[in-house]
């Protein structure tokens, strides 16, 4: 599989899973992300090997079922936005970088992402969606500032014990903060990190590898790519490293959606998924896949390559 190329679905229509996620179940990596097309925010899709993508649903829309929920939320996904002069525009929600974790206990799919009104990037929200099936309909539950923050690039993460956090970017993204969230994914339980404090990261990426998190990020230059960074620590709410540049000065033409740790023959391999934008041009954005590679104090590398042989990692 090429790398920065547009992806055709098994319909043979364009796939859009910008600033995307991917969950592995029976048998299937399913794979969500940003479809700006028409009212279509949010696309799924489903892969044996990772090559070839079958089209599953729109999971979520301008026009998904809304349910008020405990989280003081605004559940409109249309509004009309005030702009500076006074003069009034409709909007229609501007969804970005969902993340989907399941929840063993409530058995729910929830859904976490950026919301923006679709006008301009100044309500910086983050918002929550459930869905029972993990390509179904989701309910659109809303959109809130956690704790009364701003919220725009985020990620989310899960231990093996089940607790998930939340990782947005704050304070018009001079900080990106850490919450842990409540037991069924539905809401913020509390703040528990504030990391690298104006130094504005944004497209923040988190995984665990032999007990040590990694947070990879980008710096803050709108779609234009840059030199993407990570920091190591032996605990999410502890001292973290500095941070340490990795790829090139653009990070080899990316910006860091998530991470896809793939259980091979001889142990995990992690590959880094980022997105190529076109900021001129959104739906032309295409993806990378980048082999990561680990020395022996847990230091990471990026290998810039031009394509992905999956056959040479899945089992
Ligand atoms: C960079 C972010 O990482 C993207 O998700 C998007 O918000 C663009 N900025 C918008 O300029």
């Amino acid at each position: 599989m090429k790398n920065g190329v547009i992806l055709y679905d098994d319909r043979g229509e364009v796939l859009h899973a910008h600033g995307g996620y991917m969950l592995y179940e029976n048998g299937y990596f399913y794979w969500f992300g940003e479809n700006r097309t028409g009212d279509i925010r949010v696309s799924c899709y489903r892969s044996k090997d990772l090559e070839h993508w079958e089209f599953r649903n729109h999971v979520l829309t301008c026009d998904s079922k809304v349910q008020e929920h405990y989280i003081r939320s605004d559940t409109r996904l249309r509004k009309e936005v005030t702009l500076k002069d006074g003069s009034k525009k409709m909007g229609s929600c501007n969804i970005e970088r969902p993340k989907v974790l399941y929840n063993s206990k409530t058995k729910q799919y929830v859904m976490w992402m950026h919301y923006e009104n679709g006008v301009h990037y100044g309500d910086a929200r983050c918002a929550v969606a459930v869905s029972d099936k993990i390509d179904g309909d989701y309910t659109y539950y809303g959109s809130f500032n956690p704790i009364g923050n701003m919220s725009r690039d985020c990620t989310v993460f899960k231990e093996e014990d089940g607790t998930a956090y939340f990782i947005s970017a704050a304070r018009e993204n001079a900080d990106l903060i850490i919450y842990r969230l409540t037991e069924d994914y539905l809401a913020i339980d509390e703040q528990v990190r504030i990391l690298w404090p104006g130094q504005a990261r944004e497209a923040p990426v988190l995984f665990k590898r032999n007990d040590r998190y990694y947070m990879l990020s980008s710096a803050c230059t709108g779609w234009l790519p840059n030199q993407g960074k990570y920091a190591i620590s032996d605990s999410l709410t502890g001292r973290w490293s500095t941070l340490k540049p990795f790829g090139d000065k653009t990070t080899y033409d990316s910006q860091p959606a998530f991470i896809l740790p793939l259980e091979t023959a001889g142990g995990v391999e992690w590959i880094y998924v980022g997105d190529r934008w076109n900021g001129e041009n959104y739906p032309a954005s295409t993806y990378v896949f980048f082999p990561l590679h680990f020395n022996e104090i847990g230091e990471l590398t990026l290998e810039n390559c031009e394509e992905m042989d999956w056959k040479k990692y899945l089992i």
